[in-house]
Parts: structure tokens; sequence; C-alpha cells
């Protein structure tokens, strides 16, 4: 290895004991791969095999853990017993390299797009009309919030079950989590909304159902993470700042969260509004100050990208650079760095990828992320 990037290959140990042998994590991707019936597809297990060696701790694509907050067709899902053999089949590939393998929990709430086709309803904190939805979701009752928040501990139990070896709660990308913390979609006068504290129940509430799981259920030690998008601005809208976000690390850390992620399009990018005008992952890692780990997630695309980032946080996330790489951090441990692909030109077929992920990638318009190299 080159002496370099030696840093970024230190173990790193997490609260519950568990250590991660490296300072990458292959970052959640939605890749399509699950059957039509919602268990583990032969798609997904084709790519993760190809990726079982992209990051000391890798971590799913989003699992539902609710039918009632399903975003996608063919993602993963967790919401009932019979996927328990399917996500066994997943966790095992997964850690066949010896890394650490994380399944990723999401309640999409409005978002939840094939609950919508199924149902003809998505459920959210607020009946609100959104200017990017096509339909208006329900509000949920406090009956429904209390039935969504158990569900979350009983994807925690199939993934204990199914031999993984944490999950992570997905609270970024405006879902279900991050829909309750925001003050423009969460509009409630119960507990569960008004006030910045009110708002933070729900998060708060979901990560203690799956500590009491983990206590219950798991014989060894189990990771748990959460994920958050560090401000949600929707034009003249705010959601939430980077300073509420701190608040509510604050209180995620104390009930001993393992570590935060922090889902950012750039590593490094500057709040649009509040902060002090100095990189959000900087600002929530002197809040963190050291009593967990935090990831970060946004444009780690090359060795240099991820070298850089660890300024910021303590373990890069990669997305599109394992896509494009599988390989990525086997041949930078290997000190083949110059054989790190960084285009997906005349390769775009060759990277084990669900053909319905190829599919939205390549359509006019589509809404993921650029790769180097897909329409050259
Ligand atoms: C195809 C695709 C699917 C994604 N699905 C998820 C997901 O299921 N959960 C999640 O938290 N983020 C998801 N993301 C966001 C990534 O985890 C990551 O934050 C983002 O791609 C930025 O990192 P990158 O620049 O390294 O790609 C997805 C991104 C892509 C490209």
């Amino acid at each position: 290895m080159n002496k370099k990037f030696e840093k970024l290959f230190e173990p790193v140990e997490f609260p519950s004991g568990i250590e991660t042998r490296n300072r990458f994590a292959m970052a959640p991707m939605t890749v399509y791969g699950s059957n039509d019936d919602d268990s583990i597809g032969k798609e997904d297990l084709d790519y993760f095999s190809v990726r079982n060696d992209a990051g000391g701790l890798i971590i799913t694509g989003a699992a539902t853990t609710s039918k009632d907050g399903h975003n996608m067709a063919n993602q993963i899902t967790a919401y009932d017993d019979k996927k328990i053999a399917g996500l066994t089949k997943l966790a095992s590939v997964i850690k066949g390299k010896g890394n650490l393998a994380i399944l990723q929990l999401q309640n999409a709430g409005r978002e939840a797009r094939a609950t919508q086709k199924r149902k003809g309803v998505a459920y959210a904190p607020s009946k609100i009309e959104f200017p990017f939805l096509k339909y208006v979701p329900k509000e949920l009752t406090p009956k429904q919030i209390k039935g969504f928040i158990k569900d979350f501990g009983e994807a925690t139990r199939r993934a204990i079950e199914a031999g993984f070896d944490g999950v992570e709660i997905h609270g970024a990308n405006h879902y279900l989590i991050q829909q309750f913390f925001s003050s423009y979609s969460n509009r409630r006068k119960d507990k569960w909304g008004g006030s910045l504290e009110n708002r933070m129940n729900f998060a708060l509430e979901v990560i203690d159902e799956i500590n009491t799981t983990v206590e219950n259920y798991a014989e060894e030690p189990f990771v748990v993470g959460y994920r958050i998008s560090p401000e949600e601005v929707h034009g003249d809208n705010i959601g939430y700042t980077v300073d509420d976000v701190c608040k509510l690390i604050n209180e995620i850390i104390k009930t001993g969260i393992d570590y935060i992620h922090l889902s950012m399009s750039k590593y490094d990018a500057i709040p649009s509004v509040g902060g002090n005008n100095e990189p959000m992952a900087t600002t929530i890692y002197k809040t963190v100050d050291g009593r967990v780990p935090v990831i970060g997630a946004g444009s780690i695309l090359t060795p240099e990208d991820a070298l850089r980032a660890l300024d910021y946080v303590d373990i890069v996330a990669l997305g599109r650079a394992v896509i494009i790489d599988p390989d990525f951090v086997v041949k930078l441990r290997d000190g083949r760095e110059d054989e790190i692909e960084t285009s997906v030109k005349d390769r775009f077929d060759d990277l084990h990828l669900p053909n319905k992920l190829k599919r939205l990638w390549t359509k006019e318009g589509s809404l993921l992320p650029p790769l180097k190299g897909l329409n050259d």
C-alpha cells in the first residue's frame, strides 16, 4: 500500500465494541435487484458478491420496514418474517470477505410510492400538498405512528436473525423520519410535532425501540447507526438547519448509537442557511466531539478525495465510486491505485448492476446522480 493512504486503512471501533477494519464504508444504494414479491433477488446477491470488499462497513440499500411505508418496487424489504430467508443469504454474501454487513432501515412516509400504487394512499406526519408529489399523503394517526415505530424494531429482529452485524436507521433524504423532524413537513399539534423537541420524538422512539430489540434478541454486539441529512431546505421553506441537526444529534448520541452518517451530495458542503459558513461536516464533527465515529458521504470519487474527506469525518462512504469500480478499496489497499476505474465508458454492462437500475440510470432526465462516462 502507498504510505500516503495508510490512514484510510486504520481500524475504527464503535461504542458497541465492534471494530471496522478500515475507514471505508460502502454507501447505502437502492439498486432494485429484489424480486417482484419483495424477496431478495439474484441481482441483489450478484451486486453485493462483487462489492463485498468495498469497505469495512457494507451498508445495504434501504430496506422497507413497513408495507405501508414502501418506497419503490424491487428495493430490499424487511417488513415480514417471510423475508428472513432472503436476508440471510444477503448477509452471508456481504460478509464473505470479513466485512460488516449493515441493513439500512427505511419507512418512506409520504414518498412511499409502492404503497401509494398498491393501496392508493401514502402516509405522512401531516396532510400537506407538496409541489413535488402527484398525490396528497394521509396524516398518520397516533396509533399508526406507534405501529411504524414497532415495525422498525421488528425489522431489526429480522436483521439479527438473518445474521447482519447491524442496522442503519435511515433518518435522511426526506423519508419518514426526516419528515417528522422537518417543520416544513410536520405541522402536527400533538407530541409528535410543534417544537423542535417534539419533532425529535419520532426519531428518538425509533432508536429506543431498536435498542430494546437488540437487548432482547442479539447474542453478540450489534451496530446501530443513524443516517441524517445535515439540513433541509426547499427553496424558501426551511425544514431544519444544521444548527437544529446538531441538537438532534446530541440527543441521538445519548441513546448509545454507534455512529452518525452524514448524507450529502458533497462531503465538504457549506450550509444553505445557518451554520458558521464552515462545512456542515465540520460543524457536526465538533458537536459530536469524538463521542461516536462520524461517516461522511458525497462525491468521494478518487483516493485523493477519500484522504481529503478524512479532514472532516472518521469514515468515508463510497457510493458511485464503488458502482464504477467495485474493487476501488482493494486496489488502493494493494498499492494498485493507478488501476482504479473512474469512468463507466464502455464498461457499464460489466458492473453487475441490476437491469432496472441500469434502465433508471440511462433513461432521459434520470434523477440519479451522474456517472462519469455514461453518456459519452
Ligand atoms: C443508485 C443510488 C441509490 C441510492 N439509494 C440510497 C439509499 O437506499 N439510501 C440512502 O441513504 N442513500 C441512497 N443513495 C445516496 C448514496 O448513499 C450517497 O449518499 C450518494 O450517492 C452520494 O454519494 P456518492 O457521491 O459517493 O455517490 C443512493 C444513491 C444512488 C446513486
